[in-house]
């Protein structure tokens, strides 16, 4: 009886979020070496769902996210969504490049993604206010541009342009651009994933190999077999891996930002979470139904249905709650796949348990998939120019 009751007190310490407990001495003034300028006391402004903005520190940050609270930290980004867009009414026919496509993803592997993922998710933490947050991100560079010079031909490279987009806090997004052969009014088309991870209490070790490192590999590896079978887009193809999706979509909104107003982007699809197959479960896609742009969402069922082994499932995952709502923000179609309904998906993500190891569960041909949608993605709405 004792230790059953040992048990109960150790439970509710472990499932009680850190702040609440007594593991962690921290306050507003605590500071982390490896965190450098992470200052729980600044002011941050925030958007939560149908509520006029509000100030909080960014422990309260903290605190509201371990509650499961979803919102824009709009701090920086106070005017995102209200110049005129270029955007003009788009339509997203029914896939037709069935020829194109499929010699594609029939090279697709799981060997790179396991490789860049064990790698990836063996920083401490990639938090975006680390130093190992920005040691990843240059990990990750250098590895876009090794995959580029050895799957490029020449004349394919000469269109690719790999870059930073810098931001204050010290982990930049990266944009890798392949130029379409047509003029750029037609639109961008952007694949995106999240490159930074958090824990809970962000100063803890965060793998992240689901949230999102795996996003990042899958559409790492669809970039892979673009090149590889060496597409000329007609339109251009934007892959973006954001800093800051866990401290309030920051990098997104920062780049969403820089392009209204300025550059058309046709459609941005969102790859946050790939990897996870529920016990028990059928494995299929998850597709976010929710504060997304619905004639896109319904042409990335076409394409699983088109050119994945598994089906789709409608599910929905509030406000805000990962790039593509930045994108949406900003007046342009965006939609996200997810890897089962939010209900089914993996719950060691925001701890030290989100990794490759920690159950079968973590499914590498699963993740396959989600490459297979982001190649169609890119090559239904970027066409074929040569
Ligand atoms: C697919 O349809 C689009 C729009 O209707 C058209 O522009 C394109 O040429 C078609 N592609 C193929 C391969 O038939
Ligand atoms: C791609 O196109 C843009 C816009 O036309 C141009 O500024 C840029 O230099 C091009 N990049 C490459 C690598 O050709």
């Amino acid at each position: 009886m004792k230790s059953f009751l040992a048990f109960i007190a150790l439970a509710c310490v472990v499932s009680a979020s850190p702040f609440e407990s007594e593991q962690v001495p921290f306050g507003v003034d605590y500071q982390h070496p490896d965190f450098p300028g992470y200052d729980l006391s600044a002011l941050r402004l925030i958007e939560m769902e149908g509520q006029p903005p509000v100030f909080w520190t960014e422990l309260e940050k903290i605190q509201a996210k371990a509650r499961g609270i979803k919102f824009f930290d709009i701090t920086d980004t106070r005017n995102l969504g209200t110049l005129p867009r270029l955007q003009v009414k788009a339509s997203f026919p029914s896939p037709n490049a069935t020829e194109k496509v499929k010699p594609i993803i029939e090279t697709l592997s799981t060997k790179g993604p396991e490789e860049n993922l064990r790698v990836f998710s063996g920083f401490r933490t990639r938090h975006y206010r680390s130093d190992t947050g920005r040691q990843s991100q240059v990990w990750l560079k250098k590895r876009i541009a090794e995959i580029t010079s050895e799957w490029g031909s020449k004349s394919l490279q000469n269109k690719i342009s790999i870059s930073d987009f810098p931001h204050s806090w010290g982990q930049n997004s990266i944009i890798t651009r392949i130029n379409g052969s047509s003029n750029t009014d037609d639109g961008v088309v952007i694949i995106g994933a999240h490159q930074d991870s958090t824990n809970t209490w962000p100063f803890l070790p965060a793998p992240g190999a689901d949230d999102d490192g795996s996003g990042s590999v899958t559409i790492l590896e669809s970039y892979r077999a673009l090149l590889a079978a060496d597409f000329h887009p007609e339109r251009s193809i934007e892959f973006h891996w954001y800093s800051a999706e866990e401290g309030g979509l920051l990098g997104s909104q920062a780049v969403a930002q820089a392009y209204e107003g300025r550059v058309n982007v046709l459609a941005m699809s969102q790859f946050d979470m790939t990897a996870w197959v529920k016990r028990g479960t059928r494995e299929e896609v998850g597709i976010i139904g929710d504060f997304v742009d619905l004639p896109l969402t319904k042409f990335n069922k076409q394409l699983v249905e088109t050119y994945l082994d598994i089906p789709w499932v409608d599910t929905e995952c509030g406000y805000a709650c990962s790039d593509h709502a930045s994108w949406g923000k900003a007046g342009f179609p965006s939609s996200f796949t997810i890897e089962s309904t939010f209900g089914n998906s993996n719950k060691n993500i925001h701890s030290a348990n989100d990794r490759i190891d920690v159950s079968d569960e973590f499914s590498f041909s699963h993740m396959l998939e989600f490459s297979k949608l982001a190649v169609a993605f890119a090559v239904e709405l970027g066409g074929v120019s040569n």
